[in-house]
């Protein structure tokens, strides 16, 4: 039997990627969304592709829920065991709506953060106390510092990457993993909106080769992906406020 793996918003087109590399090595997957058919759908092709077995579970994941009963079920397709959890679902939102639709905002901050941190706390519980294990939470580059174009997202994804940071920090002593991977521009539905050009943007199934990989080795608890994002970031983060003011970044 493979490894045993929950992915949480299996639809979205990285969570795709990831979940395929993962049923062609024999995994067993529980696949969670909020779209039943077409869930239904990529766990047939999963096994199609190799999976030992595939459950899935259609959950709207921002929907108040008690996560930890909703984890343990999730738990118990596998038999109380994981090898590695991803959170992947995400909401970008449109900041300029939002800035004058505080429902609509809240939303941005409840898809990306609260709701995310409750079943990241959920994930962690599980973890420890089976001392193994990995959870590998998707956040995004826009955390990194606040922009006008993107900043109600982008605190979200802040805000889901130092909760992730200390999980990793809280279970690292017990002998399990938690990795944040903080994703550049990718290529998929959430950013169709985009006119994409150029080396920054990256593909579904790259992005999901290096969390796989990362889930395999997780031995930095916040990664990039791509890794030039790294510096890109820490030039974004450097140029002073009176010239960054001046940009429509
Ligand atoms: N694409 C990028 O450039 C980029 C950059 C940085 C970070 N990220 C992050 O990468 C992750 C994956 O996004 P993606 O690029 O693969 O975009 P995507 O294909 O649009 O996937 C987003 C997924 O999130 C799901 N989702 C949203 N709210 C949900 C909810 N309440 N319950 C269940 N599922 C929900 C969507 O489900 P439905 O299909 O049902 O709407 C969709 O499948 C996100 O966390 C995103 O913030 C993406």
């Amino acid at each position: 039997m493979g490894q045993k793996i929950i992915i949480l918003g299996a639809l979205s087109a990285i969570a795709e990627a990831t979940a395929r590399r993962y049923a062609s090595n024999g995994a067993q997957l529980v696949l969670v969304a909020r779209n039943a058919d077409r869930l239904e759908q990529l766990a047939q092709d999963m096994k199609a592709r190799g999976a030992a077995r595939c459950d899935t579970r259609t959950l709207d994941l921002a929907q108040e829920t008690d996560t930890t009963a909703a984890f343990g079920d999730m738990m118990v397709a596998l038999g109380g065991q994981v090898d590695a959890v991803f959170v992947f679902y995400g909401l970008l939102g449109d900041q300029r709506h939002e800035e004058h639709d505080i429902v609509a905002a809240a939303r941005t901050l409840r898809v990306n953060f609260s709701s995310a941190a409750e079943w990241c706390l959920a994930i962690a519980n599980q973890l420890e106390q089976q001392k193994k294990g990995v959870l590998v939470a998707v956040s995004s580059v826009a955390g990194d510092r606040g922009r006008q174009s993107n900043y109600i997202y982008g605190a979200a994804k802040a805000g889901l990457t130092v909760l992730v940071e200390g999980i990793a920090h809280r279970l690292a002593p017990k002998g399990a993993h938690a990795v944040v991977a903080k994703l550049g521009f990718v290529d998929t539905p959430m950013t169709a909106h985009i006119r994409k050009k150029g080396l920054l943007w990256a593909k579904p199934a790259d992005v999901a080769e290096k969390l796989v990989a990362i889930a395999q080795k997780p031995d930095m608890p916040v990664v990039y992906v791509p890794g030039f994002w790294r510096l890109i970031m820490a030039i974004v983060c450097n140029v002073p406020a009176r010239i960054f003011h001046k940009t429509k970044l």
